[in-house]
């Protein structure tokens, strides 16, 4: 195995060479889900600077973001230093406290505020600092509401296949991506998994409603197998991002809902994503029109300019636990409420409604989507589907539209998307999410800033059409 001990010697270098932040970064940054081998070769994007909905790289190229930097910067990149003031003031006045047998007003505050936006009578709000820990929280909660009940069989859980939950343990074994958990296993057991609703490959005669009914008959036989009183959860997102922007169809929620309320199963919606406008209302289960037991969060509640999620559960969940032997929610993190989070997500929301900005999103969802259409239609050739809601939308791409897969035999999927269509996208300057799904065929996944106007969507759609028609030249395809 090849040792590197400094930058130079990896980059291959002299030692007196001039080094970059990308050569920094390279030798010590260990990121996300990225392939590192790639990058020896590769050039790698350094942002230094954030404006509207545009990011600038070391160079002062100019980038548009149509991913919201990661589902997440509902505001864009402008309003930056007023959420830094309201940071700034909760430093000055209590860096620091915790929510254990205290509390301070920024996390009171918030949560009262997360009561009022969330539907129904979810008035209960545990903070954590991210996604994947809100997660966690929430299986707890669900555990503990039914070993209280003295249900203390139902341990499971009913996720959906490709879903994505997070990365830590509990987190990852509600995911139905295989790649994510395959290499960790065994992970916590109890974990099932049930269609989602791709809708794209299922039969072309199937009615909407005999689609729900296949997912509902599905969920219930599997609720039947496993044995009702084994189950804790069902745990989904309103709309699931892996797998490209899968929505549902119509009755699908509410009947999720009544066999949740059949078999004395919870319903926790992740609104990892949907939270917080990305569909054109504060939450996606209250878009969708149905009422979940838990709420998990993260993201879009700062705009991500703080990490910070956290869950919002019912009164009833709550209260049983709260009268039970134990008497208190059995979880706690040292940053759960964290003041300077807090703050931040206060002064987030205060902007969002203050520039109406989930209005935004449904007024220039139909907008959206029409240029994506548009889009669609002239890129036919490789457009199978586009679909999504509000701002998450995705196009996936196939050659064989017959068989509703790519098989191209002039270029993989795997080598349009890395050596054609990726390297467009960052020749135009335009910033999406590209992948491989389950299936193998490319997926294209748009989801910007909820501050986009239309111009921005014009200039974001224009960029696309660029990139496809250079991939599409380039590939011979
Ligand atoms: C739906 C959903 N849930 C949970 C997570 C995990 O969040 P985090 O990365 O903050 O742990 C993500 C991350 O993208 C997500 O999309």
């Amino acid at each position: 195995m090849m040792q590197y001990n400094n930058t130079h010697e990896l980059l291959n270098v002299p030692a007196d060479a001039p080094r970059s932040i990308a050569d920094v970064a390279k030798r010590h940054l260990l990121m996300n889900f990225t392939p590192a081998g790639k990058y020896r070769e590769d050039e790698l994007p350094i942002y230094v600077r954030g404006e509207h909905c545009s990011v600038f790289d070391e160079n002062g190229k100019r980038y548009v973001d149509g991913l919201a930097g990661l589902f997440c910067v509902q505001l864009g990149y402008t309003h930056g230093a007023e959420v830094g003031d309201a940071v700034r003031e909760q430093l000055a006045t209590l860096a620091f406290q915790t929510t254990w047998s205290v509390a301070h007003p920024s996390a009171a505050l918030l949560a009262e505020k997360l009561a009022s936006l969330a539907p129904g009578d979810l008035n209960r709000v545990f903070f954590t600092s991210g996604g994947g820990e809100s997660n966690e929280a929430a299986i707890k909660l669900a555990r503990q509401y039914q070993q209280t009940l003295g249900h203390h069989a139902r341990r499971k859980f009913i996720a959906r296949r490709v879903a994505y939950h997070g990365t830590s343990f509990g987190a990852m074994s509600l995911n139905g991506i295989t790649a994510v958990r395959a290499m960790f296993e065994p992970l916590m057991s109890g974990v099932r998994h049930t269609y989602n609703t791709k809708r794209y490959r299922r039969p072309a005669d199937e009615t909407e409603a005999q689609f729900t009914e296949f997912l509902l008959a599905d969920m219930e036989a599997q609720i039947i197998q496993e044995g009702p009183d084994t189950i804790a959860a069902v745990i989904l997102e309103p709309l699931q991002n892996a797998g490209g922007s899968l929505t549902p169809p119509e009755g699908y929620y509410q009947g999720v809902r009544e066999l949740c309320d059949k078999h004395g199963i919870l319903l926790i919606a992740d609104e990892v994503i949907t939270g917080f406008g990305r569909l054109g209302r504060w939450f996606g289960s209250a878009h969708y029109d149905f009422q979940p037991d838990i709420i998990t969060f993260a993201k879009g509640i700062a705009s991500a300019y703080v990490p910070l999620g956290g869950v919002i559960a019912s009164d009833h969940v709550i209260e049983t636990i709260l009268d039970g032997p134990l008497g208190m929610y059995n979880h706690a993190l040292t940053y759960g409420g964290h003041p300077v989070a807090c703050a931040a997500a206060l002064k987030n929301l205060e902007i969002m409604e203050r520039e109406g900005v989930v209005e935004n999103v449904a007024t220039l969802s139909p907008y959206f989507a029409q240029k994506l259409s548009e889009m669609a239609d002239k890129y036919a050739n490789i457009v199978g589907d586009v679909r999504g809601d509000g701002f998450h939308r995705s196009f996936e791409l196939v050659t064989n539209h017959e068989a509703k897969r790519w098989d191209s035999e002039k270029v993989s999927a795997a080598d349009f998307v890395g050596m054609y269509l990726n390297p467009a996208l960052f020749e135009v300057g335009l910033i999406c999410r590209v992948a491989i799904d389950a299936e193998n065929n490319p997926l294209v996944q748009l989801s910007p800033p909820l501050v986009m106007t239309r111009d921005d969507i014009d200039e974001l759609t224009a960029l696309l059409d660029r990139a496809f028609t250079l991939a599409v030249e380039r590939s011979g395809l």
